[in-house]
């Protein structure tokens, strides 16, 4: 069962920033998942939610404010003063690191809802220019995203993001043209994962962050877990 890290370490170092990448390729993981907004300048960044309010020093919409704006908080300083001094990376920034690297990218395009016009667009322009179609994977809630990603770039592997289970998720994954499904793990969810996987639906299960529920997804077929803890998960799952 490969494991993706969910925002970077998450659990040790500031979300989604190149302290958390950096951190998370530590270990064996088999992928890093991020989370990407749109500029007022219409540049990707990687930043969870639509305001800086909960992770910078700062406050106020991700779209209002230009690149050169946004880098003028501090990402870091709120998780731990150590952390002092991170900014709010770019698309193309992480990019850049992770190219020198060999791992998934699960690249998760949040719901825009303003500036949309050329979101998907710009995200996949970017992939293409680091020739990382082939380890990139594209998440969002918002599946309409996911059509467009097929239609702009056939070639790049989409997954559904769900937070419950959809029924005739195998027929709706075909219609959009997905690869696999992310599912938000539960007890209740996990009596679908053997029955897609063996359907040819990539299951990926996300908020794992237990043991005990990582040994269940892997005993029902589970691609891959989404985890805040790394470390835990790839000492247990990537012996030597
Ligand atoms: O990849 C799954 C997970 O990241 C989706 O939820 O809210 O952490 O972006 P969220
Ligand atoms: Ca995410």
């Amino acid at each position: 069962m490969k494991i993706i890290a969910h925002r970077g370490n998450k659990r040790h170092a500031p979300e989604n920033t190149m302290a958390a990448f950096r951190s998370a390729s530590m270990y064996p993981v088999d992928g890093i998942e991020f989370d990407l907004q749109f500029t007022k300048d219409k540049i990707p960044v990687v930043i969870h939610d639509s305001t800086i309010d909960r992770t910078t020093n700062g406050r106020g919409a991700v779209s209002s404010y230009t690149l050169s704006e946004l880098q003028q908080f501090d990402a870091g300083v709120l998780f731990d003063e150590t952390f002092f001094g991170e900014r709010i990376p770019t698309f193309s920034e992480v990019l850049t690191w992770a190219s020198h690297e060999t791992f998934q990218l699960h690249v998760e395009l949040k719901k825009q809802t303003t500036q949309e016009n050329d979101f998907v667009k710009r995200c996949i322009e970017e992939i293409i220019e680091y020739d990382l179609l082939d380890r990139a994977v594209i998440s969002s809630f918002y599946h309409p995203y996911l059509v467009e990603v097929k239609k702009l770039c056939p070639d790049l592997h989409t997954a559904f993001l769900t937070k419950v289970p959809i029924l005739r998720a195998i027929k709706y994954a075909k219609k959009i043209e997905a690869e696999a499904i992310h599912i938000r793990h539960s007890y209740h969810a996990m009596r679908y994962y053997r029955r897609w996987a063996k359907k040819g639906l990539t299951v990926r299960a996300y908020n794992v962050h237990t043991i005990k529920e990582a040994f269940r997804c892997a005993a029902r077929n589970v691609d891959a877990i989404i985890t805040n803890d790394p470390k835990t998960m790839t000492d247990t799952f990537k012996k030597k």
